[in-house]
């Protein structure tokens, strides 16, 4: 997939709570064509003022090609993110997009959506192209406590949504992993982004239970394009894989547990 370098508006930064901001970007006509992008890809943000030298990657939350718009869910975590979702609405943002492999969706009719924390991003835009091909998938979104559990509303209207929560306040008292949907349920899918604990624990899960998994990985990275190696996971079988390019998403059969 053709790789891009576009200067996007901000229409709106919401404040979501918990140190969490939903920023709506849209892309100026004159920029030229909206690329086409899939869920599971990514984005490398320039970060505006010149403080923040490395783009940063952030998940492709959700994309209306007709209204030439683009979500991106932020955590605020360090210096990067601050500036990120403090911009005024207005300001330009540089995106390279889009990044990365997507998660396989072809045949699946029966699917599992698992996000801990700012992993929901991707998990959104994967939801809403399922609804869109006519499958309403299942979907568990864990978090801290119940203000941790953003974008609620738009997972509800796109798939059967479930919750844990760590304090009790909200769904299952617990991890993703003591819900008993990961148990019961028979999905021919499951995907997941979050915490790499939680991942390991869903993707161990999935594996006992021979439903096939796929994870999304969020390593650290610095260039995005395969050029600085500082992103790599040792795969089983593989070795040192580069996430930016050959993933961020894998089969979770790949990822080793230890
Ligand atoms: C493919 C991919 C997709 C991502 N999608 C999203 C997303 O949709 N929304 C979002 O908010 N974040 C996402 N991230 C994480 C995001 O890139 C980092 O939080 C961000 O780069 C931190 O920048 P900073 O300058 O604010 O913090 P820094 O000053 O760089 O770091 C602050 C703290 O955050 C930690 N940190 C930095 N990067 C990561 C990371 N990748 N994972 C865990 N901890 C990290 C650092 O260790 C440090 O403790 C994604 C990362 C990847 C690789
Ligand atoms: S981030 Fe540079 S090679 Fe992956």
């Amino acid at each position: 997939m053709k790789k891009y370098s576009l200067r996007f508006t901000l229409l709106s930064t919401l404040d979501l709570g918990a140190g969490n901001y939903l920023l709506r970007l849209t892309l100026p006509l004159h920029e030229g064509i909206f690329p086409e992008m899939a869920p599971g890809q990514f984005v490398q943000v320039a970060v505006p003022g010149g403080y923040v030298l490395l783009r940063r990657p952030i998940s492709i939350c959700s994309v209306f090609a007709e209204q030439r718009e683009l979500w991106l869910l932020v955590g605020r975590v360090g210096q990067g993110t601050s500036v990120l979702t403090n911009l005024r609405d207005g300001s330009e943002l540089s995106l390279l997009l889009p990044l990365g492999n997507t998660f396989s969706t072809e045949g699946i009719k029966n699917p599992l959506l698992i996000g801990g924390g700012v992993g929901i991003a991707p998990m959104l835009f994967l939801a809403r192209s399922f609804a869109e091909r006519g499958i309403r998938p299942t979907i568990l979104l864990g978090g801290r406590t119940k203000e941790h559990v953003v974008l609620r509303d738009y997972f509800e209207t796109l798939g059967n949504t479930h919750y844990t929560t760590d304090s009790g306040e909200l769904g299952v008292h617990g991890r993703v992993t003591d819900h008993p949907i990961l148990h019961e349920g028979t999905f021919d899918q499951i995907y997941t982004c979050g915490p790499k604990v939680m991942m390991l624990a869903v993707a161990k899960m999935a594996e006992a239970r021979g439903i096939s998994c796929e994870v999304s990985l969020e390593n650290t990275m610095a260039c995005g394009i395969g050029a600085c190696l500082c992103c790599v996971e040792d795969l089983e079988g593989k070795g040192n894989t580069c996430v930016c390019t050959e993933g961020p998403v894998f089969d979770s059969r790949l990822i080793k547990k230890n």
